[in-house]
């Protein structure tokens, strides 16, 4: 009885807070709708969820090339090894499942989130480093490899899971965060001084080097993503992280990239990730 009493006290305390937790800042909130509503002018025949294919969505001759890629897939082994690590308990017996809340295949939308407690943001990748740290297992790579797989086994088990990344009303370190991510966004950095958003907002459509620039809407639905690049360079595994890819977005405007899993990208993640609320996680993609 005393354990009945004591369960349905929990689940009112977690529902009030939930309650809480899901009012977006209105200012956030504007930022949304302005951002979306410039792609959706922008490319008036794409749905929302199209972003999602970055690129490929307004490049026809690619996205058959894409389609074809994905129904052979180069991934799977990789992504069957990120699961079964997943299910591999720690020497101490517990499971990485342990460190987090909900089902396993709500974990992917939980992140990246504001964690009061800490005046921080938390991500993913982080909250799987600190599940390792916390159950005394070895220290692991940061941006691929079975960090990667890890994260990406969790990103294909929320495929069609909804983003809704929330600044809490009120909260006025929250907000600062994220108003640091979104001027990160916008800063010119390096020897070409160029912003994320000079090529993936401005310029998002027109080629560049041989590669059309995706619109940051929908850049965070596949991640992380599957490039062929990456394989080449990497033995084979082609997976990298979110992270991983905002380095190397810094180094082709010959900047110098910034540490994961630190403020900078951290807060970054956040700002990026909130811009497309509302998209749906697409899974596992290939680029190029
Ligand atoms: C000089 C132009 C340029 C700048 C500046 C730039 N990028 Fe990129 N970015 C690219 C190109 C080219 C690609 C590969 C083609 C594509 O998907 O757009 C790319 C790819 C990406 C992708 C992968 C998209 C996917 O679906 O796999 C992400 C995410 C990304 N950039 C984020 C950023 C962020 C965040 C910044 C700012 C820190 C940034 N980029 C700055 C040119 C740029």
């Amino acid at each position: 009885m005393k354990k009945i009493i004591t369960t349905i006290m929990l689940s009112v305390l977690l529902g009030s807070t939930t309650v809480l937790a899901a009012q977006q800042s209105s200012v956030v909130q504007a930022d949304i709708d302005d951002f979306q509503g410039y792609y959706k002018q922008k490319f008036p025949k794409l749905e929302l969820d199209d972003f999602s294919k970055g690129s490929y969505a307004i490049d026809n001759d690619n996205m058959l090339q894409f389609k074809a890629i994905m129904e052979m897939p180069p991934f799977e082994d990789y992504l069957d090894k990120g699961e079964a690590l997943w299910n591999t308990p720690f020497k101490n017996g517990k499971t990485y499942s342990s460190c987090f809340s909900g089902a396993d295949e709500t974990i992917r939308t939980q992140f990246p989130r504001w964690n009061a407690t800490k005046g921080k943001v938390d991500t993913l990748e982080q909250a799987i480093i600190e599940c390792r740290i916390q159950n005394k297992e070895r220290k692991i790579k940061t941006g691929k490899a079975e960090l990667a797989w890890i994260s990406a086994y969790l990103t294909k088990i929320a495929e069609g899971q909804t983003i809704n990344v929330i600044v809490p009303e009120g909260d006025a370190k929250a907000l600062a965060a994220y108003e640091d991510g979104k001027k990160f966004f916008y800063a010119k950095r390096g020897q070409l001084n160029l912003s994320c958003a000079d090529c993936h907002v401005d310029n998002a459509g027109k080629r560049i080097r041989g590669n059309r620039l995706s619109p940051a809407l929908g850049h965070i639905t596949h991640f992380p993503v599957w490039r062929g690049s990456w394989a080449k360079k990497n033995r084979g595994d082609g997976f990298g992280t979110i992270q991983l890819r905002y380095g190397g977005c810094n180094k082709q405007v010959r900047a110098k990239p910034f540490k994961r899993h630190k403020s900078e990208y951290n807060n970054l993640e956040f700002f990026h990730t909130i811009m497309s609320n509302g998209m749906k996680i697409s899974g596992i993609e290939y680029r190029r």
